[in-house]
């Protein structure tokens, strides 16, 4: 019922020699798992429509359709170029470039009117784990920045502990099942059992080929939101490859 998602979100790498990559994902992505990238903002043209059956995404949006807005980039103009994603609310987002609860929540009425399908991240640094605050933070994360309308169909929350982004460190697959467990049942709550269960949720955070199996064999992990991984197509193709073994 729900398709398996692996996600690259490739950050600020990548120029138009790296598209070789996006080449290289050609067979993986014939699987059952759907395959997205999401490249920096000047790739997302040529990206997009390039190979079968690999989806192309923005990493942020605007939440205004155009204007004075220096720097910017508009939902609509993700999906006029053929993005038919945006990763909103990452937690490099939420820290470096102060984006809030309300902003990401604007953002992401934005994208679901241009017709974009949003993943939106959360996720606990280090000390609120360790003051055991975890899910109060992303309850509060999720109330605060998922607007009213979510459906299975235009909203996948991705679950990305900031300790474990970039560090080697992942969560263990009991942290992830406890977190992964309380996302659907806040999701069912607020939006309905239909909406709750029909919507995927990533886990982000160190997953890499060596990880990968064991992360989706979680319950209620619906596929992976992969930073440094998903540059080199041939670590990535292993972790697809994972998700289409944990899709049979
Ligand atoms: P890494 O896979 O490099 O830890 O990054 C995770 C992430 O932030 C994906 O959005």
């Amino acid at each position: 019922m729900r398709r398996k998602l692996a996600a690259g979100n490739w950050k600020m790498n990548g120029t138009l020699a790296a598209l070789g990559e996006v080449d290289s994902l050609a067979l993986a992505a014939q699987g059952a798992a759907e395959v997205l990238v999401c490249p920096p903002f000047p790739l997302i043209a040529p990206a997009a429509g390039r190979v079968p059956g690999v989806a192309i995404g923005g990493q942020t949006c605007h939440p205004e359709t155009s204007g004075a807005f220096t720097g910017e980039v508009s939902a609509g103009m993700l999906a006029d170029v053929g993005a038919s994603y945006v990763i909103l609310g990452h937690s490099e987002r939420r820290e470096m470039f102060d984006e809030h609860d309300d902003h990401i929540r604007a953002r992401c009425r934005a994208a679901w009117q241009a017709g974009l399908k949003v993943i939106l991240c959360i996720g606990e640094t280090e000390a609120q784990r360790d003051a055991q605050n975890t899910l109060d933070i992303l309850g509060g994360q999720m109330a605060g920045s998922i607007p009213d309308g979510a459906t299975g169909h235009n909203l996948v929350v991705a679950y990305e502990p900031i300790w474990a982004i970039g560090t080697g460190r992942t969560a263990t697959p009991d942290q992830i099942g406890e977190v992964h467990d309380f996302i659907r049942a806040r999701l069912e709550r607020r939006f309905g059992a239909g909406v709750g269960r029909s919507t995927r949720l990533l886990y982000g955070g160190s997953v890499k080929p060596g990880n990968a199996a064991e992360i989706f064999a979680v319950s209620n992990v619906d596929g992976a939101l992969v930073g440094g991984a998903s540059l080199k197509s041939a670590d990535f193709i292993l972790i697809i490859d994972a998700l289409n073994a944990a899709s049979d």
